[in-house]
Parts: structure tokens; C-alpha cells; sequence
């Protein structure tokens, strides 16, 4: 049984350029095997994204390649999409994708604070890892316009949907996290109204909006509530 404590999950590097055939060898056993077009793609786009920093490897004690991933940005940079997700067959299900993924968000986020980030995906496990990491689903008019990006779609089997569709929709959900978000919720947070409740964000109710809308006795304006928030209990 492989376990995820022995597994290393690094920013490749020219000393990853060995590994390079077994990541496309692994991608091009998984297109086969699911029947859908994930594009080989060739040599010396692999080894330049490990000689860029914009790869991510894990090795099995060291030195057993067991997954990969790249990112790439589109749009002059305010696109990026972490792309190539693979895991090596006995290594599935451990969690070895979220680590990866995990990573390649971090390494996006780190080197294009501003980009969105956005993937095409029909497969359950990316969309759960994504949700998780903050992205939401997603129609294809929020993502990159750029052509390059989906010149990739041609070597899928469902290209034509995408051609018929205007590009407007395909079988893949596409799924985008802006960093705008994260600033959002700062604002909607309010730590220190959180703490005088008691690490509860305030509800607000109906009669609470009424009365700061009708402002108070002495006739001064009404409070501004534009910007109230209904929050949930955050996850422990
Ligand atoms: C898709 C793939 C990367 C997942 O790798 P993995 O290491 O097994 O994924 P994880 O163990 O990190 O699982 C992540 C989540 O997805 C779930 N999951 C994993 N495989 C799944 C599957 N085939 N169907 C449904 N859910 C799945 C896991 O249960 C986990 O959910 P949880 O967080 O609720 O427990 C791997 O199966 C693979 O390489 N497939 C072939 C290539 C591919 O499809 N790449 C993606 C292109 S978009």
C-alpha cells in the first residue's frame, strides 16, 4: 500500500528532466484508458516547464515518479490554469492529487497574485480538489478568450461540441477562482465583529434592517447597511 507521508510533492527542476517520458508515457496510458483526448504533450514543452519552476512532481521515496502537474497562463498572464493533472495508477486515491493540485495552486497564487485560475474538467476527483481549493463552477464566458488556450480542446474527442457550441459550452465544466473573492470575504468578515460575538460573524434580522434603514430617533440619516452579510459558522 503507497502512502502519502513517503511521497515528496516538489517544484520540479532541470533534475526532474529524467522523468519527463514517464509523464507523458502516464498521460498518454490515462487518455486511452478514459476514452477522452488529454493531449500528449511533447518533450521539450514538459522539460521547459520544469526548467521554468512551473511543474510540479511527486516522487515515491525520493525517486519513483508518481504524478505530475504544470501550470500555464493565458491572456498575457491574467489567466493561469494548473494543467496535465496525472497520477501513476497504484498511487491513485491516496490523496496524491490534492497535494499536487495544492501545490500547483500555491505556485500560481505565489508567482501571479492577480491571475485567475481556472481549469476544463469532466472528472469528479478535479472538481472536488477544486472546490475545495476555492474554485467555483463556471460557464466557459468567464474563462480566458484566448485562442492558444483552447486550440489544446482540438485532440478531444468532443472538439466538435465546443466548435458547434461557439465555444460557449462542451461536456467539461469549467471551474475559475478569482482573487477578488479572497479579498471579498476579508471585507465581509469583519474580525472584530466576529470577536465581540463570540467567534460568531452577527446576523443580522428583517426588524434590524428595518430600524437601521429608518435610522435612529434623534432624525440623524439612516446607517449605510448596504454591505451586510448573512454568514454561515465557518468549518472547524
Ligand atoms: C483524476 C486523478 C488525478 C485523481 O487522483 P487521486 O490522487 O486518486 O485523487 P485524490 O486521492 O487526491 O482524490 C481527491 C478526491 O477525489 C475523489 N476521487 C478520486 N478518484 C475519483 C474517481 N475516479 N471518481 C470519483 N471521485 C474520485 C477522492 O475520493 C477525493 O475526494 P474526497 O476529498 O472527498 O475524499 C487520477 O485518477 C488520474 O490521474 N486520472 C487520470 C488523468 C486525469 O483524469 N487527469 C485529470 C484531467 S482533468
Amino acid at each position: 500500500m503507497k502512502e502519502l507521508k513517503n511521497i515528496q510533492v516538489l517544484v520540479a527542476t532541470e533534475e526532474h528532466l529524467k522523468y519527463v517520458d514517464q509523464v507523458n508515457d502516464a498521460i498518454d496510458q490515462a487518455s486511452k484508458e478514459r476514452g477522452t483526448g488529454i493531449a500528449r504533450r511533447t518533450y521539450d514543452y514538459i522539460a521547459s516547464k520544469m526548467l521554468d519552476g512551473k511543474a510540479i512532481i511527486a516522487l515515491d521515496n525520493g525517486d519513483t515518479f508518481a504524478g505530475f502537474c504544470y501550470v500555464e497562463t493565458w491572456g498575457e498572464k491574467s489567466f493561469v490554469a494548473n494543467s496535465g493533472l496525472i497520477v501513476v495508477k497504484d498511487y491513485r486515491g491516496i490523496g496524491l492529487a490534492t497535494e499536487i493540485k495544492r501545490k500547483a495552486f500555491m505556485l500560481s497564487r505565489t508567482k501571479y497574485p492577480t491571475a485567475k485560475i481556472f481549469g476544463l474538467t469532466t472528472g469528479l476527483a478535479v472538481m472536488k480538489i477544486n472546490h475545495e481549493l476555492g474554485y467555483r463552477p463556471v460557464t466557459f464566458s468567464e474563462l480566458t478568450d484566448d485562442e492558444d488556450f483552447w486550440k489544446g480542446c482540438q485532440s478531444c474527442v468532443n472538439y466538435d461540441i465546443l466548435q458547434r457550441t461557439g465555444k460557449s459550452k462542451c461536456l467539461c465544466t469549467g471551474m475559475l477562482y478569482d482573487p477578488v473573492w479572497d479579498q471579498e470575504k476579508k471585507v465581509e468578515e469583519k474580525p472584530e465583529e466576529k470577536k465581540k460575538n463570540n467567534g460568531w460573524a452577527i446576523k443580522y434580522t428583517l426588524l434590524d434592517i428595518i430600524n437601521k434603514l429608518k435610522g435612529n430617533k434623534n432624525g440623524t440619516e439612516p446607517n449605510n447597511i448596504i454591505g451586510f452579510t448573512i454568514f454561515k459558522k465557518k468549518k472547524s
